[in-house]
This record gives C-alpha cells, structure tokens and sequence, in this order.
C-alpha cells in the first residue's frame, strides 16, 4: 500500500488490489469518521452512499420499500439489458420479488436440504478419494470442481456434459475486474451465452418436464401467466451463479483459517458435531464471500446525521459489517468460539432478499470439512490464498493445500 493512497475504499483500484487487512481498516476508518454511513464521490463525478457499520446495514436492507432493488445490486450500473439477465429475484421488490422466490423456495426448504445431505456425502467421498490419490492439490479446484456447482447443477438438472462449459462462464461473468480471468467484454459475451444456453433449456423442460427446479419454474405460473424465457433464463443464471462461488469461496478462506490457527482445526475434528457450526458461522463472517449489495432510495430519507436523498444509490458492505467492533469485539481474530459468530450479515442482514440458499451452504460446508478433517487430520493450506481482484465477491483462484 503506497502512503499517498486515500484511505478510502471508494477509490477502486487501490481497494481490490489491497489484502483483506487494508480494505477492512480503510472500511474501519470510514465508519468512525462518518458513523458507518458517508456519501463517496467517484471520478467520474457520480457518486453513492457507503454503508460500513453492522447498524447501518441492517436498516437499509431491512427497509425494503425506501431502499428499492430494482434500479441494479451492484456498485457500478449495469447496461438495463444486462440487468435483466442478471438479475432476476435479486433485482426485484415485493410483491413481485416474492411471487418469483416462492417458486422455487420449497427446493431450499430446510426438508429439502435434509433429504440432500446424504447425496452431498456422496460428492464430497469423492472428492477425498481424489485427494488420497494426488496429496497435494489445489483447494479450488479440487473442491468447486467437484461440489457447490454439481449440487446446484443436479437440483436444475443441467445436462452433465453441459457442465464444465458452464462453471467456466460462471467464472469469467463474475471475475469481470480480474485481467487475468476475464474483462468486460469477455463477461458480457459470457452473460450472453448461459442466458442463451438457459432459455433452450427451458424450451426443451418445457417440451419434456421432469422434478428439478427448472421443470418446476417452467411450469409455474406468476398472475396466471407462465415464465417468460427471459424471466427463466435470469432465473437460472442467478441460482447457478449465487450457489457455486459463493460456497466454494465460504469453503476456501474456511480451509485458509483453519490452517492459520491450527489448535482451532483440531478443535473442530476433534469435537465436530459440538464446534464445526459456529466455526462455519466465524468463517463466514471473518470472510464474507460476497462483499456488497446495493440499494437504490426511493425517496428521502434520513439515517442517523446524513440525509439521503430520493435516487442516491446505497452499498451495504457486508464484510465491513462483519467486522464492525461494536458488534464483533476484536473482529479480525477468527474464533471459532466467538458468542455471537452467527450474528454475522454474511447472508444478508435481513428483509426480503435474505439468500435463499443459506441452509444449503451450510450444510455444504458442514458435510465437506467433516469429510475432510476426518480422511485428512494434516490436511492443510500450504500458501496464502490467491484472491480473486473483485469489489463484489471475495473470491478465492487458488489454494495450495497438502495432506502431509
Ligand atoms: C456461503 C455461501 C453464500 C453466501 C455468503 C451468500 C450470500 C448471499 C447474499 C449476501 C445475498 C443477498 C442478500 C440481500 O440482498 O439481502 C444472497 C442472495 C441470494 N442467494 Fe446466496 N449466498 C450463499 C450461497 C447461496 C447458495 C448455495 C444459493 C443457492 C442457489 C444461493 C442463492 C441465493 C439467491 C437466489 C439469492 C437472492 C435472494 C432474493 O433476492 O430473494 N446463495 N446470498
């Protein structure tokens, strides 16, 4: 970090290509100078309200009706027809946000992820007996290859071929701002394509259904009306995207801290079913694997000393949130015995847009490092993790792990 750098998270390039530690004690000093809440003037002239305190977040994103999500989620605007076919359920307000979810909520259902838990054991054997064969792996890979995307992958019932295809696009869509995985226009065309590669699938789900979420969304209907293929195809992209990096990256910076605080892991295969649910917790909020949502203000509103006002965009920063010390004493130690982990916003802070796929994530993560820890009790990360360059997701690219 250079000393003439603003600390300042609102000037792009600097924020992403800071290590964790900068970017939370730039998002530290913009939450006492300004009580979490100060209004960031970009370059370009335009500008948005920076959210960094665990209040703030709260009241913004459980107040739906002044803080609207119709108008983008994300810091910088999309192009309106790259918002459609982003943003589907993310990018509405109630009621119609909840007609949509409702669609396929009952395939998160807390039944639903019970009946999922043994197949999910399954992936994740396979993965161990990959890991037995090679030692030393790359955690990324190795594990998102094989797990969060298959999952996601069987629940839409996306042809097995069609896969790999996918998950790369997945990847080149959301590593827009790393040149070493992607750029604009790369995205867009990748956009394009599973937006495409989506509506077919509906056509063809639509001609032959079967019991997965995209048969069940196919045949929905919302007002008396079935799903357009657009509404479809951002409907899929969404679950696909939202179900694959973020708990490969939640699974990463969990192998990441463990191995950084060896007696903790011991602790957790240890005495699994008594620590590894609040470890999961503490990963979550020390990491954060999405970094921000946006609002738009629908109208003028006053929060704490600053006034918003009507059309200013609002960025709800989780991680800082999850490091605010007025909730998380001492928030960058990771403790997996921290009281209060699971009062972390890594899901959200409340409010219609809560994630849908919290309870899958959880379970995900609990069965894969309980197949982990208990094949492998020296498995550990062998270097740092290679971060994604990102303001809206804390993506992992690599981690070097080993067995011995
Ligand atoms: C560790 C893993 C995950 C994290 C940290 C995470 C985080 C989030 C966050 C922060 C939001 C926005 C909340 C808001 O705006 O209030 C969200 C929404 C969402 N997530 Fe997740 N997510 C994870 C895993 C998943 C999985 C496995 C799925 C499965 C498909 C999923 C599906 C969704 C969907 C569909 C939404 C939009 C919900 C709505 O707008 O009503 N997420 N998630």
């Amino acid at each position: 970090m250079g000393a003439t750098r603003p600390a300042d998270p609102s000037v792009p390039t600097p924020f992403w290509d800071s290590d964790i530690a900068t970017r939370l004690a730039d998002f530290a000093l913009l939450r006492e100078r300004s009580d979490g809440l100060e209004f960031i003037t970009r370059d370009d002239g335009a500008g948005y309200w920076s959210v960094t305190s665990y209040a703030g977040v709260r009241a913004v994103t459980r107040d739906p009706l002044r803080f609207t999500s119709t108008r983008g989620f994300s810091l910088d605007d999309m192009p309106p027809e790259l918002l459609t076919m982003l943003g589907s359920i993310i990018a509405m307000d109630d009621p119609k946000h909840q007609q949509y979810r409702r669609l396929v909520q009952v395939a998160f259902s807390p039944r639903a992820i019970r009946q999922m838990t043994a197949y999910v054991g399954e992936l994740a054997d396979a993965i161990v007996e990959d890991i037995r064969e090679r030692r030393t792996f790359d955690f990324v890979e190795t594990v998102g290859a094989n797990l969060p995307f298959q999952v996601i992958a069987d629940l839409l019932d996306i042809p097995t071929a069609d896969r790999p295809k996918l998950r790369e696009l997945i990847d080149l869509i959301l590593g827009v701002d790393d040149h070493e995985v992607s750029d604009v226009d790369t995205s867009l065309r990748a956009v394009t394509e599973f937006f495409e590669y989506t509506m077919e699938l509906g056509r063809r789900r639509r001609q032959n259904p079967g019991d997965d979420v995209t048969s069940l969304l196919m045949q929905a209907e919302v007002d008396g009306k079935r799903l357009t293929a657009a509404e479809f195809g951002s409907f899929v992209i969404l679950l696909a995207a939202a179900g694959n990096d973020t708990t490969r990256t939640g699974l990463a910076w969990a192998m990441h801290l463990l191995s950084g605080h060896p007696e903790q892991k011991r602790a957790v295969a240890d005495g699994f079913d008594e620590h590894v649910g609040n470890a999961i917790e503490e990963v979550l909020r020390w990491c954060s694997p999405v970094l921000h949502m946006r609002r738009t203000a629908t109208e003028d509103v006053v929060l704490g000393r600053h006034a918003i006002a009507a059309g200013d965009k609002v960025v709800v920063w989780y991680i800082a949130a999850n490091h605010d010390p007025a909730v998380f004493s001492d928030p960058l130690r990771f403790d997996i015995h921290r009281g209060n982990a699971r009062d972390h916003v890594a899901f959200g802070a409340g409010g219609p847009h809560f994630c849908l796929g919290a309870g899958l994530a959880r379970m995900e993560m609990r069965v894969v490092l309980g197949k982990l820890l208990a094949a492998f009790p020296d498995l550990h990360a062998t270097a740092p993790p290679v971060t994604l360059r990102s303001v809206f997701v804390h993506g992992v690219k690599a981690l070097p792990c080993s067995v011995d």
